[in-house]
């Protein structure tokens, strides 16, 4: 029995002995990143349209291979259900060389993902070289502290380096969609440039974790350009289609104050806070469009007059989550799925489990506007490689499943599961020995554990301040 990760579409086991051919056909009538891949008495057929299916062709063939002495004959038909299939690595909050990158890379290739969203800029930490802007990378890749534990961490991606991934993946038909997080999750930048902000004022990059409340200002005209800048460069360094643009978690206590930020508000007759966030990514939209991008959006960063090209990833998920996603749908936004009880990686395996991850049902309502799905991993929390590892497998394994294979069979991927762990022992010593499925105490323990680790004092005391600026969006809202 072959246990494929993930899951072909159809496989068909056939008689005999397979000889000792071996041609590849190219079949345009196949779809881009699907193939057929036939041992038979003849040998070994690929037939593909483009170099993408040829390539997973391959990949299923090494899988095949690994688990028999003698090739058995079969048929494989293959396409994924999704076009796009990703896992996103936080190097912000922690940074990972080029080396532990390429590790997961080549992981990302054998499970058939095709994005490596790479999150690059957040308050803890700048981490991409940008010529016009050196202090990014002087100031702002160097953070003192971490909650108090005076060790520096730094670290940043040289133009040469970003090449070297960006190769690397496309060799393993992998598009690296950069993410470039503003308005919010700015203070690095900030750090480096104080103009940015609202008030100016001098601020270090973050050494606590959590929501911050010093992002970028959507009023200053030198602020806009200097993100338009950023995001030129970033679009000579990537060659995907899509630049990641967070949104997400940006509270407007400062915006509420600023003078240029309400002067802003009035030229163009925005109605809210909400609103201007809009026309500031609108703007962004805009120039990555005259660069020939398009953008990605959280889906927090969303709002009613946001450019309907830019996609959401969907993360945040709240009670009235499915109305949301109703509307976007209804505006026929795009949307790439990573709903952060099922696919965020960094939570503990107790509060996550794999069951649960493999699990997740994408609301069949909008089905037809999702482009695929997405695993993510923060990494507050998780300061080197291993810890990485320990938590993203096996559940990337999951993800990977979801986003190709049209069976849900929680307990067929089990069985497939096994076999994969076996294959990749070697590579993950550490990860193998996770138990994806811990016990219901022993997952209660653990998200307890996580939670009381998040609540520091300064979280605590930040919590308190944002409550304010729910408080007034809230007023806001109901005025409009
Ligand atoms: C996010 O988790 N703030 C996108
Ligand atoms: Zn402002």
């Amino acid at each position: 029995m072959l246990n494929i990760l993930p899951k072909p579409k159809s496989l068909v086991y056939g008689y005999g002995t397979v000889g000792d051919d071996y041609v590849v056909t190219l079949k345009p009538e196949l779809p881009e990143e699907g193939y057929r891949l036939i041992l038979n008495e003849k040998g070994i057929e690929i037939q593909y349209s483009t170099e993408k299916g040829k390539f997973y062709a391959a990949e299923t063939l090494d899988q095949i291979a690994s688990q028999c002495e003698t090739l058995p004959c079969v048929t494989v038909e293959d396409e994924p259900k999704y076009p796009y299939r990703g896992f996103m690595i936080d190097c912000a909050r922690h940074f990972f060389t080029v080396e532990e990158l390429k590790k997961q890379i080549n992981v990302m290739a054998e499970l058939k993902l095709n994005k490596f969203h790479w999150h690059l800029t957040d308050d803890q930490g700048w981490r991409l070289e940008i010529k016009k802007y050196p202090l990014l990378t002087e100031k702002g890749s160097v953070r003192s502290s971490t909650r108090g534990d005076k060790k520096e961490i730094k670290g940043f991606y040289t133009a040469a380096e970003v090449k070297e991934i960006v190769n690397f993946c496309a060799d393993r038909f992998i598009e690296v969609i950069p993410e470039i997080d503003m308005p919010g999750h700015f203070t690095a930048a900030i750090a480096s440039y104080p103009d940015l902000s609202c008030h100016g004022k001098p601020m270090k990059v973050s050494e606590r974790f959590g929501i911050h409340k010093d992002i970028a200002c959507a009023g200053k005209d030198e602020t806009i350009n200097f993100c338009k800048d950023v995001l030129s460069e970033v679009a000579e360094l990537f060659p995907s289609e899509y630049v990641h643009l967070g949104g997400d978690e940006a509270p407007k206590l400062n915006w509420y104050e600023c003078n240029d930020c309400r002067k802003r508000m009035e030229k163009h007759s925005l109605a809210d806070e909400k609103a201007l966030q809009g026309w500031f990514t609108n703007e962004m939209v805009a120039h990555l469009a005259s660069l020939g991008k398009k953008a990605v959006v959280w889906n927090d960063g969303v709002s009613e007059n946001l450019d309907k090209t830019a996609v959401m990833q969907y993360w945040k998920q709240s009670s009235s989550t499915n109305k949301e996603l109703l509307v976007e749908a209804g505006r026929g936004r795009q949307m790439i799925f990573s709903p952060f009880f099922y696919f965020y990686f960094d939570y503990p395996h107790g509060m996550t489990p794999l069951k649960k991850t493999f699990n997740y049902k994408v609301p069949s309502e909008i089905e037809k506007n999702v482009k695929g799905l997405e695993g993510t991993l923060w990494t507050e929390y998780v300061p080197d490689v291993n810890k990485l590892e320990l938590m993203a497998y096996p559940r990337l394994f999951a993800l990977a499943d979801k986003a190709w294979a049209y069976d849900d069979d929680y307990t067929d991927f089990l069985v497939r599961l096994d076999v994969f762990a076996e294959f990749i022992t070697d590579k993950f010593p550490i990860a193998v020995t996770v138990k994806p499925n811990p016990s219901f105490l022993k997952g209660k323990k653990d998200t307890l554990l996580f939670f009381l680790n998040i609540l520091d004092r300064d979280t605590i005391k930040v919590a308190r301040e944002l409550r304010l600026d729910k408080r007034i969006a809230a007023k806001r809202r109901r005025k409009g």
